[in-house]
This record gives C-alpha cells, sequence and structure tokens, in this order.
C-alpha cells in the first residue's frame, strides 16, 4: 500500500450489512463458540468449474458456500482482477492471441523468474478479450466444458455477486509487495470498492487475507473489515525476506507470533499442515497446539486447501486402488478428511468442493 492513499483511507468507515445467511463463525468473536465454521469457495468452486470465474464463484454460491474467494492482481490500468497469480498462461488462452503475442515476457516475482504474460501489461478492456480455461485439466477434465465461456472477472463484479446472492467475500492480494513496486498498490482499490459497497465495518461479511505481512498491517489502519494472516506450511512471507527479516511462517504461529498477529488481524488461515502434520510417508502425524493457541489469543482459525481428489488428500484419506489410471483425480474420503478439521475446531476451510464442505458441517452439527 502506497503511503500517500493510505492517509486517504482513514476515513469515517460506514456501517457495514450484517451478515444473515447461515450464522458463520464471523470474526465478530463474540459467541464463536456458538458459531458454525465458515465454508469458504476455493476461487468458486473450482472442482466443478474453471477456477476465478462467474461461473465457479455462481456454482460455489449455490452449493452453499458462506464466503467466496478471489485472489486479487491488477490490470495495467489499475483494476483489481480475480487471478491466483499475476501470469496468465495456465489459466486463460493468452497464448492462442497473436495480437497479444509480443507481450510475452520474463519478469522476477517474489525473487523468482516467470515466464508468460501478466495481467499489469494489459487493460481490463484486452483482458477482457481473453476467456478462461481449465488450469488443472488432467485432473479435472471434465471442467474443460467450460474453457472458453467466462472473461475474467473485475473484484467488483465478485463483490456485487456476493452481496446480491447473500454470501461473503475472502479476497487475497497477491505478490503485494511486488505491485507496490510497479505503482500498482492492491490494497487501496481493494479497500476502496469494499467501502463502495458498505463491507468494510468489523462485521462485514469479508475476510482480507494476504501471504505477506505488512500489507494486511497497514490495512488495519485503512478499513475495520476483518483480517486474515496467512500461513504457509513452509518458508516465510515475501515481505520480511524482502526486508532482511529472518522471521519464517513457523515463527508467526509460535504462540509469540500469534500474539503479534492478534494486534492487527482477527484470525489466521493456515496450511493443513499447521494443523495437522504429514511424516516422511505423507501420513497424518498428531495434531499441532495451534488451534488452542490462536484461540487463546482471539484469532479464528481458518485452513486450506480440501480438495476431493486422491492425489490432493493427505494418504490416510485416499480411497481405491493406487494402481489404477483414474486414482489420483478420483474422489478419496474428502469428507471424512473435513470432519476430522471439524472436530479438531478449526472455524473455516477452504474448498474446492464447497457442496461437500457444507454437507459435511451439516452433518457434523447434527452430531452423525
Ligand atoms: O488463500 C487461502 C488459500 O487459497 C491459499 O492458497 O495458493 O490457493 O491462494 P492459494
Ligand atoms: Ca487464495
Amino acid at each position: 500500500m502506497s503511503q500517500k492513499t493510505l492517509a486517504g483511507t482513514l476515513a469515517v468507515l460506514a456501517a457495514g450489512t450484517v451478515f444473515a445467511a447461515v450464522q458463520p463463525a464471523t470474526a465478530d468473536r463474540s459467541g464463536r463458540d456458538d458459531q458454525a465454521p465458515i465454508i469458504v469457495g476455493h476461487r468458486g468452486a473450482s472442482a466443478y468449474r474453471p477456477e476465478h470465474t462467474l461461473l465457479s464463484y455462481e456454482a460455489a454460491i449455490k452449493m452453499g458456500a458462506d464466503y467466496i474467494e478471489p485472489d486479487l492482481v491488477s490490470t495495467k490500468d489499475h483494476v483489481l482482477v480475480a487471478r491466483h497469480e499475476n501470469e496468465i498462461s495456465q489459466t486463460t488462452d493468452v497464448e492462442s492471441h497473436p495480437e497479444f503475442a509480443a507481450r510475452r515476457t520474463t519478469k522476477t516475482i517474489d525473487g523468482a523468474a516467470v515466464t508468460g504474460w501478466f495481467t499489469e501489461d494489459f487493460t481490463l478492456a484486452e483482458l477482457r478479450t481473453l476467456r478462461a480455461e481449465e488450469r488443472i485439466p488432467d485432473l479435472r477434465p471434465d471442467n474443460t466444458a467450460f474453457d472458453g465461456l467466462a472473461q475474467i472477472p473485475t473484484f467488483e463484479e465478485v463483490v456485487a455477486l456476493a452481496k446480491k446472492k447473500g454470501v461473503g467475500v475472502y479476497p487475497e492480494t497477491k505478490h503485494p509487495t511486488y505491485f507496490d513496486s510497479i505503482g500498482l498498490s492492491l490494497e487501496e482499490p481493494l479497500v476502496g470498492t469494499l467501502r463502495r459497497f458498505g463491507w468494510d465495518s468489523s462485521r462485514a461479511p469479508v475476510f482480507i487475507q494476504s501471504f505477506e505481512t505488512g500489507n494486511l498491517k497497514q490495512l488495519r489502519s485503512a478499513t475495520r473489515a476483518p483480517i486474515a494472516q496467512l500461513i504457509n506450511a513452509t518458508g516465510a512471507p515475501y515481505d520480511l525476506v524482502a526486508a532482511g527479516d529472518p522471521r519464517t511462517y513457523g515463527d508467526l504461529v509460535t504462540p509469540e507470533g500469534l500474539r503479534e498477529i492478534a494486534r492487527y488481524a482477527d484470525g489466521v488461515g493456515v496450511a493443513t499442515q499447521r494443523i495437522v502434520p504429514t511424516g516422511p510417508d505423507g501420513r497424518l502425524l498428531a495434531p499441532t497446539t495451534l488451534i488452542r493457541d490462536a484461540h487463546r489469543r482471539g484469532l479464528l482459525v481458518h485452513t486450506w486447501t480440501i480438495r476431493n481428489e486422491n492425489s490432493q488428500l493427505p494418504v490416510d484419506y485416499r480411497l481405491g486402488n493406487p494402481a489404477g489410471p483414474a486414482y489420483p483425480r478420483a474422489t478419496g474420503d474428502v469428507m471424512g478428511w473435513l470432519e476430522r478439521l471439524f472436530d479438531l475446531g478449526v472455524d473455516g476451510v477452504f474448498a474446492d468442493d464447497p457442496g461437500l464442505a457444507r454437507a459435511t458441517r451439516e452433518r457434523v452439527l447434527d452430531g452423525h
């Protein structure tokens, strides 16, 4: 977030819309224990539709997601759009547009060389000429039936859809330090959009998330909308790496680290391995104390990513014959895995199949 415009965002906040869908666990922690864990449609319903399209978000809402999750990057004309990364060759048909062939280039993003086409080199109007495609067609071949049908949506469109349908949004800033460095900060348009929709109060059906730390601390001063600090299974926040700060994600989930996070965030969004680690054979080990430690500091705990396919599940929850050719993409015991996480006390799950997550939550709440 640029310092100049950060000051401009410090304003009297509009009253937020009270989220009245299914009484999931929001960042209002009064009575948290009585609230159901939230179901976040990860990139929409990405098990069934090309990710980050209105088709995917609409499917997630129909399946019962409480929140839909847009990852956010910027266009050249500073419009936030929903993509998992700013390089778009994996999720669009940009490679088949000869008029954009010359824009293929190599950049350094968060310290790594990346080659392809980048959202920040396209105006929104240009991006709108592209069509979304399934990222992992080998694993999700049925989703290719929707290739070519959807455009890249703006954040504004995603929020409008969520509000119209009565669900929340869980936006993630992708590569915030990088976008700051090219003059296309993500935070100001993010806060501006939420404010226009009246969704910047502490009770708004929103969680703003980031794998970096600095931009979330700045956002705490710019909006009262709930914030979640993402914690990866390994590594360190890029902004800390860039600043020469030796702290890792592991340091962030120590009691001291969680106390620091609680100063600016309402929750943590953690890789499942931070809750139930896996051993060298891929099997689950004993749970950590993270959920208890975070709750003690008033932080909600959301976890990601719950996927149906055997190849995406812990070894313990895979089903079928490993020698069969369809085994990697066959649906494993994802409901068993979800039930385990709910039983451990998570406050929310990011699921590629929000329908199964919702069904499992209802069953667990019913005591079956
Ligand atoms: O934001 C939570 C989860 O989505 C993080 O993983 O890589 O899918 O953004 P990713
Ligand atoms: Ca995400």
